[in-house]
C-alpha cells in the first residue's frame, strides 16, 4: 500500500498495491479532469514531488516525453505509486463528490498506518 499526499489541500489518500493514482482518487471520493483513462491522450498529466511511480503499462511519447518524465510528469491513469508519493494537480478540478468513499478511505489508511507501525510478531 502507499499514500498519496495532494499538495495543494494536504489530503492523504490510501492506494493499494498495483492501484494507479487516478483509480485511489476516484475510490477515496474525488473527481478531476481526465479522458481516455488508457494512457492515450495526456489529459490526466500531474506532477510527482515527492516519491517515484511507475506506468503500469507503456506509455507513447507522444503522450508524454521523456523530459515530462524526468522532470516527475506523470499520467495518473497509468501511474502506480512505487512508495508514498505527493502529487501537485495540473489545475484545480481536484473536486471531493463521495464524501462516504473519502470517510472509507481515511478508515483504510488509518489501520494501514497502524499496521504498519504496529511491532510485528515472531
Ligand atoms: S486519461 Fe487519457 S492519458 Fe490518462
Amino acid at each position: 500500500m502507499a499514500i498519496i499526499t495532494v499538495a495543494s489541500n494536504g489530503e492523504r489518500i490510501h492506494v493499494e498495491d498495483g492501484e494507479t493514482i487516478l483509480s485511489g482518487l476516484y475510490k477515496a471520493g474525488f473527481a478531476y479532469t481526465v479522458g481516455c483513462r488508457r494512457g492515450g491522450c495526456g489529459v490526466c498529466k500531474i506532477d510527482v514531488t515527492e516519491g517515484s511511480i511507475t506506468h503500469n503499462r507503456p506509455v507513447a511519447d507522444s503522450v508524454i516525453t521523456p523530459e515530462e518524465l524526468s522532470d516527475g510528469t506523470c499520467l495518473s491513469c497509468r501511474a502506480v505509486p512505487d512508495q508514498d508519493v505527493t502529487i501537485r494537480m495540473r489545475d484545480s478540478s481536484l473536486r471531493l463528490i463521495n464524501p462516504l468513499l473519502r470517510q472509507i478511505n481515511d478508515k483504510a489508511r488509518e489501520r494501514a498506518e497502524a499496521g504498519s507501525t504496529a511491532p510485528k510478531e515472531l
